[in-house]
């Protein structure tokens, strides 16, 4: 039996671990930490709410005597941190909330839990365990080998310089005072509960309401997808199986280019309309509704500044070690998320809200 506190537990991956967790590990109590930013939302968590291993506390990472706190009261052993900010665009108009939280919230986890867990020479048996992203290593050429564990960092947002410099912290930790953590670098994730402003869902949400689906730049622009729940998967193991100390990178063997990803989604779009008649009525304004293609929706517009063009991972370390493979394909995955959307048009109604909105519209404005 384990006690695990999540940061991050309200958003994309956090609730989509929480729910995994719970299922996979019932006599397990799972507490969740989470300052309900924008990205943050309670109704992702909806399912976990009446089971009584749950509790939900929200409060900042940076909060270190908040932090400290609930690893006494809740004899936590596992934290599992994804708590961050994690969208690359508002990185580039606002980098100091991605210092504060990814660099200066990391530090103060992992303050927090040395004191806890390492207090006057005895240590209580533990895990950090750290999940961060493949945006660490750089942007590849078409020809350059995947990412893998040895690969230099070369991070070129505030995203992931944020998220470079906390994984730093995190190595430091275990090698100068002994935290017993483990980190993943994980490729591009999508599926239930991932926020309107990603790539997948943003392009759904539009094709829906008959907005422009904005391809930046050419589309050339690649990255390696895996779908959430084999993302969750794989933290388990790596929490469960892996070496403490080491950095464990996952991906989906599923690379390619963005204006694909897109034509792919409208395709589908374009297949579950004409299947099912019902969606023409609650989606009027959505071009398949009425026999158009939603690809014709898609525009190209200005690029990202800084652009990383490629993304690829090398997984064969998990795969070797701990026998990870993902259990669903960019195709399956798809229309899984597709079907899920479609399935929860409450959930992201209630995020169109009007900042969320204005936030959006500015974005267009800029281009
Ligand atoms: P998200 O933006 O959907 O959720 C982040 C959550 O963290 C939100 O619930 C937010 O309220 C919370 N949060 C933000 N600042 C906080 C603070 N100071 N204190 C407490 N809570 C705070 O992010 P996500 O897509 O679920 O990503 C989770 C983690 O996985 C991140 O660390 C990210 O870097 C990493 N990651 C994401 C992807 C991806 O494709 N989404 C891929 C690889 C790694
Ligand atoms: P995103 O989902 O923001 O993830 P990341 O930047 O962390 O990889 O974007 C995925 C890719 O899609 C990235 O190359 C940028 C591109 N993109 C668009 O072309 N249009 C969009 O509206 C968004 C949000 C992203």
């Amino acid at each position: 039996m384990s006690n695990v506190l999540v940061t991050g537990g309200a958003g994309f991956i956090g609730a989509n671990f929480v729910h995994y967790w719970l299922q996979q590990y019932p006599g397990d109590r799972v507490v969740v930490l989470d300052a309900l930013t924008y990205a943050g939302n309670l109704a992702s968590l909806a399912p976990a709410s009446r089971n009584p291993a749950y509790r939900f506390v929200k409060g900042d990472i940076c909060d270190t005597s908040l932090v400290a706190a609930l690893l006494h009261e809740e004899s936590i052993d596992t934290v599992v941190h994804f708590a961050a900010e994690s969208h690359v665009d508002r990185s580039i108009s606002g980098p100091g909330a991605f210092i504060q939280t990814n660099m200066v919230g990391t530090y103060s986890l992992l303050e927090a839990a040395r004191a806890h867990w390492l207090k006057g020479g005895k240590t209580i048996e533990h895990r950090f365990h750290h999940v961060s992203t493949d945006e660490v290593y750089g942007s590849l050429g078409a020809d350059d080998p995947a990412f893998d564990e040895q690969t230099a960092y070369a991070p070129n947002s505030p995203y992931s310089a944020s998220k470079a410099g906390s994984d730093h912290l995190v190595r430091a930790y275990h090698h100068t005072y002994g935290v017993q953590v483990t980190t993943s670098n994980c490729s591009n994730n999508y599926g239930p509960y991932q926020f309107p402003e990603k790539l997948i869902p943003l392009m759904v949400v539009n094709a829906l309401s008959g907005r422009s689906l904005p391809v930046y730049g050419d589309g050339s622009n690649i990255r390696d997808w895996l779908f959430v729940e084999d993302h969750v998967r794989a933290i388990d193991l790596v929490i469960k199986e892996g070496k403490v100390g080491e950095t464990y990178n996952i991906g989906g063997n599923e690379e390619h280019a963005n204006l694909d990803i897109v034509n792919r989604l409208c395709a589908c779009i374009d297949e579950v309309f004409d299947a099912d008649g019902s969606l023409a009525e609650r989606f009027p304004d959505a071009p398949a509704s009425s026999g158009t293609a939603t690809a014709s929706l898609i525009t190209m517009v200005k690029d990202r500044p800084g652009h990383d063009w490629r993304y690829a991972i090398d997984a064969s370390r998990i795969q070797n070690e701990l026998g990870f493979e993902p259990a669903h394909d960019f195709a399956s995955g798809l229309r899984s998320t597709v079907d899920w959307m479609l399935a929860n048009e409450d959930w992201w109604r209630a995020i169109l809200d009007d900042s969320y909105r204005s936030w959006i519209e500015d974005q267009y404005e800029t281009r």
